[in-house]
Order: structure tokens, then sequence, then C-alpha cells
């Protein structure tokens, strides 16, 4: 049995998965107007996985006989400031999310909600991958971005993501 509070934070995390993707989604585009093809194309793979991420909730909280209520989804940004720029921005909001998956995984301790733990259990370890993952590219660009030659080599080893 899911408590109220717990049902509400499940529900608002389903937003803030959806406006990941929305928000991965948007930069996508960006990428793509860069012509930045492969960069484009993994973030697009990585909005799909956050979508995924909302509907697994979505999945669980019908499993478990709760409610969904899907809240409007806000408009993400469309003006970036470069690619350094995107990763940096995508870098925070992850970490936003982490800090939301915290919160979900605090409430469901204090209210010895064992289900909800071990599932949520599952996000914080892919935030950690997520973080890193971003991290990385970070740390690419900033050591070598600006080499065109190297820009090009890394947009098409994005452009190998298949998941
Ligand atoms: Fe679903 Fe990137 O957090």
């Amino acid at each position: 049995m899911i408590s109220e509070r717990i049902n509400e934070i499940l529900n608002e995390q389903i937003n803030k998965e959806f406006y990941s993707g929305y928000l991965y989604l948007s930069m996508s585009a960006y990428l793509k107007e860069l012509g930045l093809n492969g960069f484009a194309s993994w973030m697009k793979h990585q909005a799909r996985e956050e979508v995924e991420h909302g509907l697994k909730i979505f999945d669980y909280l019908i499993n478990c006989n709760s409610f969904v209520t899907l809240k409007q989804i806000r408009t993400p940004e469309f003006e970036f400031q470069g690619i350094l720029s995107i990763f940096n921005n995508i870098y925070e909001h992850e970490q936003c999310i982490t800090r939301a998956i915290m919160t979900v995984a605090k409430h469901a301790e204090e209210e010895c909600d064992r289900t909800t733990l071990n599932f949520i259990d599952w996000y914080i370890s892919e935030q950690v991958e997520e973080e890193e993952t971003v991290k990385n590219i970070i740390k690419r660009l900033e050591l070598f971005g600006d080499d065109k030659v190297a820009l090009y080599l890394m947009d098409k080893e994005l452009a190998e993501r298949t998941v």
C-alpha cells in the first residue's frame, strides 16, 4: 500500500522524467541544427530513456493500485549556447533529478515502505550512471571540444549509441 505522500511524489517524478525527455528532445533539435547529427541522435536516445523512466513509475503506481495523476509538462528551453553549455546544463539537471529520487527514497524510508524503496533503488543506480556518462562527455569537450576534427570524431562515436 502506497501512502498519499509517496503517491504524490511519485506522480511528480513522472512529470520530472517526462520533462527531462522534453528537454533532451529540444536539445536534440538544436544539435541537429548545428549539424552535430551524432550528438543529436545520442540526445534523442536520452529523451526516449527519460520517457521510459516515467513509464516505469506509471506502471509501478498502477501495479500497486495507486492513482496516476498526470500533470502539465512545462515548455523546455530551446535556445542554447553551444555544445559544452548544453552538457553542463544536462549535468545540473541530472543532479536535480538525483535529489528528487533521493527525496522519494527518504520518504519511503521514513514510512518503512520497503516496496517503494526496492523500486526506487534502480533509479538511484541509474542516476549514478547518467551523471557519470554526462560528466565524461563534459571532460572530453573541455579537453578538445574546440578542435573541429576531435569534435567530428566524437560526433561519430556518439552516433553509435543504439539504446
Ligand atoms: Fe531519468 Fe536522467 O533521469
